[in-house]
């Protein structure tokens, strides 16, 4: 029999504090909703990780650290929360050096389990950002309508093509309408982005942080709560037609075997 092999989608931005960490705990749990038990975030900023504090996870006794270090093993590290999201969180409290990872083979053991592993990555182009990417099957970029972000964006597109992953969608976030924004028409049009949602600025995604609960839990009916499960929805369509075309492959596979049988 096959192995099961789970997809491995990273929320990437080479700007900090777009909104990565806020959609992969809200991919995560709009996920969760459909795909009990079988979905898992993980935290890979080693350096800054708070992935865990917005599911309300302050101290984790076991934390992704100790898998890069090798103190445990991957699966050692997951833990649960009551509405089947799975998580890997990182310490907070981490200020040792970091030598070269590799996470892709860290996190093989997590694709024989789970249905999605969705990737936290930290901002920029560090050691542990190529790292994650490199773990990756697909990217979501995060993006905000500013100046600073869609440069950030542009760079991020570049590292995927570098890699050749290729990038499943761009999230934009915290849209207000304010004159100073790009308008995202204009980064539709002009730059041709793959853009799965637009994500409106809300207080309640903030709300639900300081109380440790994915926005789409918290307030599940805010504006914003309802372009992460838009993103979620999209994710499981694709994960559908990944489905077809894996089942199409392996009776392609079957009848040659069949004919030479013969
Ligand atoms: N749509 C939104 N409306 C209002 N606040 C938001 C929204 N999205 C994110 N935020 C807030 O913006 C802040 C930064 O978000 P987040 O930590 O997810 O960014 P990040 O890209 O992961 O940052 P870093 O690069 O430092 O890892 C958080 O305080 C979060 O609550
Ligand atoms: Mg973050």
């Amino acid at each position: 029999m096959r192995q099961k092999r789970g997809l491995t989608l990273g929320v990437f931005s080479a700007k900090g504090g777009v909104g990565k960490t806020t959609a992969v705990a809200n991919l995560g749990a709009a996920l969760a909703q459909k795909l009990k038990g079988r979905v898992i975030i993980v935290e890979t900023n080693m350096t800054a990780s708070n992935l865990g504090l917005h599911l309300g996870i302050l101290d984790p006794p076991v934390v992704i650290q100790d898998v890069v270090f090798g103190r445990i093993k991957i699966t050692e590290a997951i833990a649960t929360t009551d509405y089947g999201l799975h998580v890997i969180p990182g310490s907070v409290a981490f200020t040792e050096e970091l030598g070269s990872i590799d996470l892709r083979g860290i996190m093989e053991d997590l694709r024989k389990k789970y249905d999605v592993i969705i990737i936290d990555s930290a901002p920029g182009f560090g050691l542990e950002v190529f790292a994650g990417m490199k773990a990756c099957d697909e990217l979501l970029i995060c993006c905000q309508p500013r100046v600073p972000a869609i440069a950030g964006t542009l760079q991020t597109f570049r590292a995927a093509d570098h890699l050749k992953i290729p990038v499943f969608g761009v999230v934009l976030n915290r849209i207000t309408g304010k004159r100073f924004e790009i308008p995202t028409s204009d980064i539709k049009r002009t730059l041709g982005w793959p853009t799965l949602v637009e994500i409106p600025e809300d207080d309640m995604v903030e709300e639900g942080v300081t109380r440790g609960v994915p926005v789409v839990l918290h307030a599940p009916n805010s504006p914003a709560a309802v372009e992460y499960r838009k993103l979620a929805q999209a994710v499981l369509a694709h994960l559908r037609a990944r489905k077809r075309v894996a089942q199409r492959r392996k009776r392609k596979v079957t009848k040659r075997g069949i004919r030479r049988k013969r």
